[in-house]
């Protein structure tokens, strides 16, 4: 394992993640900002469907007396995770299946001044997500926050969401033709790395190529938040196709 680069991993998967969403960069900043004037400069986090990490590395770049927890299930980017964070101090990780209902034992703290996460709960369909913020209205400590970055589409603005979706496919097609990698060609990459090859199996056969879930609306996220015992829960930043919506408890 001590002849991979996991930066150059990292690189590659923002790159890819990128090419989706284009913003990706301004969501984890504004996200990181509503982090710091909500719960402080120290926060304890739970990066929820962490991926390789990217919400952890910011929050540590920028708050480096944080501590974070990252849960996933997917083998190979946690791989890449721990890879990235072994030996600091400050970073735990847990392989997990968020539709579990005992997911939440496996994590070392049973409080989080934050539960953050990206890109991620449109793998889960509505019902199972809605238990899910149940359980993490349980972790997040009273005034604590709980921020999801993710597409979220209102089903009654149908010529706004076409014209996104075809102003975004556009974009995406220039960009392809200049050589980024798609998710599929990503993983294609990491099923040749010797490293990664099994865990990328294994990712394969948990998921297939990805789950399908929901994209809800916001305003659905929001009600669902409150009705789990958020007191207050609102969009802080959006997108034409994305959402960052925070809850507090
Ligand atoms: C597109 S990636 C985003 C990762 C990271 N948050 C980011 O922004 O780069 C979606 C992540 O959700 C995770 N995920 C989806 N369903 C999950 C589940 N049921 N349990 C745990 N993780 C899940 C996947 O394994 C994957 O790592």
């Amino acid at each position: 394992m001590g002849g991979t680069d996991w930066a150059d991993w990292q690189r590659s998967w923002d790159r890819q993640q990128e090419w989706y969403m284009p913003d990706r960069e301004e969501r984890f900043r504004v996200m990181l900002d509503m982090v710091g004037a909500l719960v402080g400069p120290e926060p304890r986090v739970l990066d929820l469907a962490c991926g390789t990490g990217s919400i952890t590395d910011r929050l540590l770049r920028r708050f480096p007396d944080a501590v974070s927890t990252g849960v996933d299930l997917d083998p190979a980017l946690l791989a890449i995770a721990r890879g990235t964070f072994g030996g600091d101090g400050r970073v735990t990780f847990v392989t997990a299946d968020l539709k579990d209902p005992e997911w939440t034992k496996e994590l070392p703290y049973d409080t989080y001044d934050a539960v953050l996460t990206a890109t991620a709960l449109h793998w889960l369909h509505s019902e199972p997500l809605a238990a899910l913020y149940g359980q993490v209205a349980g972790l997040v400590r009273d005034g604590g926050v709980f921020m999801n970055a993710d597409h979220m589409i209102d089903p009654a603005t149908p010529r706004i969401n076409a014209a996104e979706r075809a102003q975004r496919h556009a974009r995406m097609d220039e960009e392809k033709a200049a050589g980024v990698l798609d998710w599929a060609e990503w993983w294609a990459l990491a099923a040749q790395d010797p490293v990664l090859a099994e865990p990328t199996a294994r990712r394969f056969e948990i998921y297939g190529e990805h789950a399908d879930g929901d994209m809800p609306p916001v305003g659905w996220h929001a009600d669902t938040l409150r009705a789990a015992g958020f007191g207050e829960a609102r969009p802080v930043w959006c997108s034409p196709s994305d959402t960052l919506l925070l809850a507090v408890k």
